[in-house]
């Protein structure tokens, strides 16, 4: 039997130190980190791209893209990796699944393609994630109100939570759920971040 990849899904909310913790993960443990938004973009401006019309008007509209596109994207840069080096079998899959719909999709098309190690999540209070995404400016400017601002992410933070509410229950009723309490600074994070990943290596 070929050695199907292994997936990690990794979720957090804006601010959750997913980002950060994700770099550290590939750094130590030899992981390839895959973010379904930047295969997106990059799928987007790619002359000829049979999907980059669609994925522009989605982007554009602040829609989400088909899940079959998202998987097929994920499916070809985990087999181009593996191709190249055998070794590159592990994938922190970063942004996906977004909501149930996603998941479905992930279950029905990748599911039998992949094998699922876990599902890590970084955890954060939604006033904690509000603060971080405000302190490194995201929405940018400077002169923007502040209030406005925060009541944004704000409601930008809930509709993430609800959204992936329905992913958390599925894969914890699976026992694949790994959470990780993301208010600390990123090394305490990575401290326990390095337990999980120590434990997959030994598998
Ligand atoms: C996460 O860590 C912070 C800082 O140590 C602590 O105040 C908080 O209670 C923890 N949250 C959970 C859910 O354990």
């Amino acid at each position: 039997m070929t050695n199907l990849p292994k997936v990690i899904f990794v979720l957090g909310l804006p601010g959750s130190g997913k980002g950060t913790q994700c770099q550290k993960i590939v750094q130590e443990f030899g992981c390839v980190h895959l973010s379904a938004g930047e295969l997106l973009r990059i799928e987007r401006s790619k002359p000829g791209s049979q999907f980059g019309e669609m994925i522009e008007k989605h982007i554009k509209e602040g829609t989400i893209v088909p899940v079959e596109v998202t998987c097929s994207l994920l499916e070809q840069s985990m087999k181009k990796e593996m191709e190249a080096d055998k070794a590159k079998d592990t994938f922190l899959i970063d942004g996906f699944p977004r909501n149930k719909n996603n998941m479905d999709g992930w279950q029905k098309e990748m599911s039998h393609k992949t094998d699922l190690q876990f599902v890590l999540i970084f955890e954060c209070t939604e006033k904690e994630c509000v603060e971080r995404c405000l302190s490194r400016g995201e929405a940018g400017s400077g002169r923007t109100d502040d209030n406005i601002e925060s009541l944004q992410k704000r409601q930008l933070i809930r509709t993430h939570i609800s959204s992936t509410e329905p992913i958390i229950e599925f894969y914890e009723a699976k026992g694949l759920v790994r959470k990780v309490n993301g208010s600390r600074s990123p090394d305490e994070v990575f401290e326990d971040v390095r337990k999980i990943f120590v434990g997959l290596k030994k598998k």
